[in-house]
C-alpha cells in the first residue's frame, strides 16, 4: 500500500525536473496526478506515466482552475496542490538589466513563482477544504539567504516563503500550507524570455554545476529524486498532520553555513 493511496493532486511543473519527480513519486505511491505542463512533449510522457496531462501556462488563473477541475471532474475532488513551476534568473545582476528589460523579467519571474502559487492556492481552497487537504509550494535556497540568484529570483522566493506562512494562517485549521525547500539540482531550469534566459538550462553549463557543487556540505549537487519523500511526507495527511506554514530544506547543508 501506498503512503499516498487515492490520493487526488496536482502537480504544476511537471514535465521535467523536480515536478516531474513529485509525478513519478505521486503515481508511485499510489496517488491519481494532474500534471501541468507547458510543451506537448512533456504532456504525453506525462500521459505515459500515467498522469492526467493538462496543457497551461501558470501565470493564468484559467490554468490554475481547469487543472482543479480535471482533479474534481476524474476523481471527485483534490488533496493536494503542488505548485512547483519555477523560473530562474542566472544570477542576474540588476546593473545588467535595464529598466524596461528589469519590469518585464519582475513579471516573468513573479508571475510563475509567486502569482502562479497563489492562483493555485487560490483556485484549490474549496476543494482542499472538502478534503482537509494541502497546498504544497517549492522554495529554494534563495528563500533564506542571498545569492542563489539574482535579485528578481531571490526576491521572488522569500516573498513565497511569506505567501506560504500567510497562506498557512489564512487557510486554518482545515487546509495545511507548506513548502519544500531544494537547493542547486541537477535540473534544466531556465530564465525570463525578458532576459533571453527562456531558452538556456542551467545544467547545460558544466562548470556552473561543478562550482555550486562546491558550496554542498554534502558533497554533491542534488537529483531531483532527492526531494520527492518531502512532497510526500507533506501531502499526507497522516504523516504530517501538525505541520503548517513550515519551509522545509531540502539544500544538502547549502543554508547552514557562510
Ligand atoms: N534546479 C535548482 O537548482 C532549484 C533550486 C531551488 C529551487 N528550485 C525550484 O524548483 C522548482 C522546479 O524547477 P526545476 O529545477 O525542476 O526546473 P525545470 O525547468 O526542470 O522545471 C520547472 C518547470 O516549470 C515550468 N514552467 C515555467 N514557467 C511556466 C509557466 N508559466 N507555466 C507553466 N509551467 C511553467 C517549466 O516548463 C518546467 O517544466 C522551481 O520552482 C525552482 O525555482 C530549483
Amino acid at each position: 500500500m501506498g503512503r499516498l493511496e487515492g490520493y487526488r493532486t496536482v502537480v504544476t511543473g511537471a514535465g521535467a525536473g523536480i515536478g516531474k519527480a513529485i509525478v513519478e513519486r505521486y503515481l508511485a505511491e499510489g496517488a491519481r496526478v494532474v500534471g501541468v505542463a507547458r510543451k506537448d512533449t512533456q504532456l504525453q510522457e506525462l500521459k505515459a506515466m500515467g498522469a492526467l496531462p493538462l496543457k497551461g501556462d501558470v501565470t493564468t488563473y484559467e490554468t490554475a482552475e481547469q487543472a482543479v477541475a480535471a482533479a474534481v471532474d476524474a476523481w471527485g475532488g483534490l488533496d493536494t496542490y503542488v505548485a512547483n513551476a519555477g523560473l530562474w534568473d542566472f544570477y542576474k545582476r540588476v546593473e545588467r538589466q535595464s529598466p524596461e528589460e528589469l519590469e518585464k523579467a519582475f513579471q516573468e519571474i513573479f508571475g510563475v513563482n509567486l502569482l502562479g502559487t497563489l492562483y493555485g492556492a487560490r483556485a484549490a481552497l474549496s476543494a482542499l477544504r472538502d478534503s482537509k487537504g494541502s497546498v504544497i509550494a517549492t522554495g529554494s535556497n534563495a528563500c533564506f539567504l542571498a545569492g542563489g540568484g539574482g535579485a528578481l529570483y531571490t526576491s521572488s522566493k522569500f516573498a513565497l516563503r511569506g505567501l506560504v506562512m500567510q497562506l498557512a494562517k489564512e487557510f486554518a485549521p482545515h487546509v495545511r500550507v507548506n513548502g519544500v525547500a531544494p537547493g542547486a539540482t541537477d535540473t534544466g531550469i531556465s530564465g525570463p524570455a525578458a532576459l533571453g534566459q527562456d531558452t538556456r538550462d542551467m545544467n547545460a553549463d558544466k562548470d556552473r554545476m561543478a562550482t555550486m557543487e562546491e558550496y554542498m556540505m554534502l558533497g554533491r549537487v542534488s537529483q531531483p529524486e532527492d526531494h520527492a519523500s518531502l512532497y510526500v511526507l507533506l501531502a499526507s495527511r497522516e504523516e504530517s498532520s501538525y505541520v503548517t506554514g513550515a519551509m522545509f530544506k531540502s539544500d544538502g547543508g547549502l543554508t547552514i553555513s557562510v
